[in-house]
């Protein structure tokens, strides 16, 4: 067992065990339980969870659908309808048992269902465990906007079974991987030089500790993202806005497949800014690639990219504020990048990747 201490909550990590979580109901006297979910997580894993802890089986039920259009106010207001009509009163905890997605709606319905109610996140994605079910970044999206509506508040517990991971198709493991690369990418030489050699051998045990102890220092040392929380965001700006252009198009992209295009769209603006050698943005391009297959994004129109990073949080009076990369392991904050600069990365992106 790995035990991560964070801002007033544990993170606990194993292989195969919820009984820190049963611990945890024991101490905590809750009046009313309710698991959020979708339908192919009550399908996989609900069963698991139950044998493991019996207490959860008269939990309330909230069914959502997977995907990432299930993170809306349609969704959250179904939570919400659902907490009214069961009489939840502000002593009951919600269990955010799921992705990303389950994580981020759950969040922030339980932060605003009267003015706050407890929540605890069991993520079951690659995704969720490395990274989003920590931080206390909760959110929406909003009017075609990834995650435009949000908080910033904290669970009260996170606890990873990395068995989970078993029922995960390939494709969604990859893009949890993507965003274990982007905190190495950041934060961390030594974890991007393990990345650069990462086979199916590596345990996800250590690829996800590795992963929340890097996040863990940031945002204890920064939760309200007013300084070096600001450099996770690499790959964002640039990834959020692909991944809204193609949501509502026959093949979305998932989140970690749309931050990876962010990272090397971004990457070369760290190299046209003179922040990175073009040695270091062919080591990104080479590791990046062979590890992944980034979609190609010759289609978009670059012009309505840059309309949805005019709506950035990042982008303040139309001038683009980019938290970029000055070489593997180290980044640079609030850096201003211009229109053309932003055209002339991804043409050059698009020359490489069609
Ligand atoms: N809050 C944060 O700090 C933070 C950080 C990174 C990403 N995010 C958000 O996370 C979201 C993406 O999360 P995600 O990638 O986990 O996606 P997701 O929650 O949509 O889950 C992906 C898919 O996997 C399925 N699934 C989940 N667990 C499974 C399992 N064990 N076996 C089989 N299928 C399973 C789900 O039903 C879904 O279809 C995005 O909305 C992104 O913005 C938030």
């Amino acid at each position: 067992m790995t035990l991560v201490k964070s801002n007033g909550y544990n993170i606990i990590i194993k292989n195969n065990s919820l009984d820190s979580l049963c611990k945890f109901f024991e101490d905590k006297k809750y009046t009313s339980y309710f698991i959020l979910s979708d339908q192919n997580i009550i399908k996989l894993c609900l069963p698991h969870l139950l044998i493991a802890c019996p207490k959860l089986i008269t939990a309330q039920i909230i069914k959502i659908k997977s995907g990432e259009k299930a993170k809306s106010l349609k969704f959250s207001a179904q939570i919400w309808h659902t907490l009214i009509d069961k009489t939840a009163d502000k002593n009951t905890l919600l269990i955010n048992f799921g992705g990303g997605v389950v994580s981020d709606l759950g969040g922030f319905a339980a932060a605003t269902f009267k003015r706050g109610i407890d929540f605890i996140n069991i993520p079951t994605t690659l995704l969720a465990m490395a990274d989003a079910s920590l931080g206390g970044k909760t959110g929406i999206n909003f009017n075609k906007f990834k995650n435009i509506i949000g908080t910033i508040n904290q669970p009260k517990g996170v606890f990873i079974n990395i068995k989970f991971l078993k029922t995960l198709p390939q494709r969604q493991l990859k893009n949890g991987l993507a965003e274990i690369f982007k905190i190495a990418l950041v934060n961390s030489h030594s974890f991007w030089d393990e990345l650069v050699s990462f086979s199916q051998k590596t345990s996800y045990h250590t690829l996800i500790t590795k992963s929340i102890q890097i996040k863990n220092k940031i945002i204890l040392k920064d939760p309200f993202e007013k300084g070096i929380r600001k450099s996770l965001n690499f790959g964002h700006t640039i990834g959020h806005a692909i991944e809204s252009e193609f949501l509502n198009s026959k093949a979305p992209l998932l989140h970690g497949e749309a931050v990876l295009i962010g990272l090397l769209i971004e990457s070369r603006i760290s190299y046209q800014k003179q922040l990175i050698p073009k040695s270091v943005l062919l080591e990104i391009y080479l590791v990046l690639t062979s590890h992944f297959k980034p979609r190609s994004i010759s289609k978009i129109s670059i012009s309505s990219i840059i309309n949805r990073i005019k709506n950035d949080k990042k982008t303040s009076k139309n001038i683009f504020l980019f938290s970029l990369i000055n070489g593997i392991g180290s980044f640079k904050l609030d850096v201003i990048v211009s229109e053309t600069q932003i055209k002339k990365a991804i043409m050059d992106h698009n020359k490489l990747i069609r």
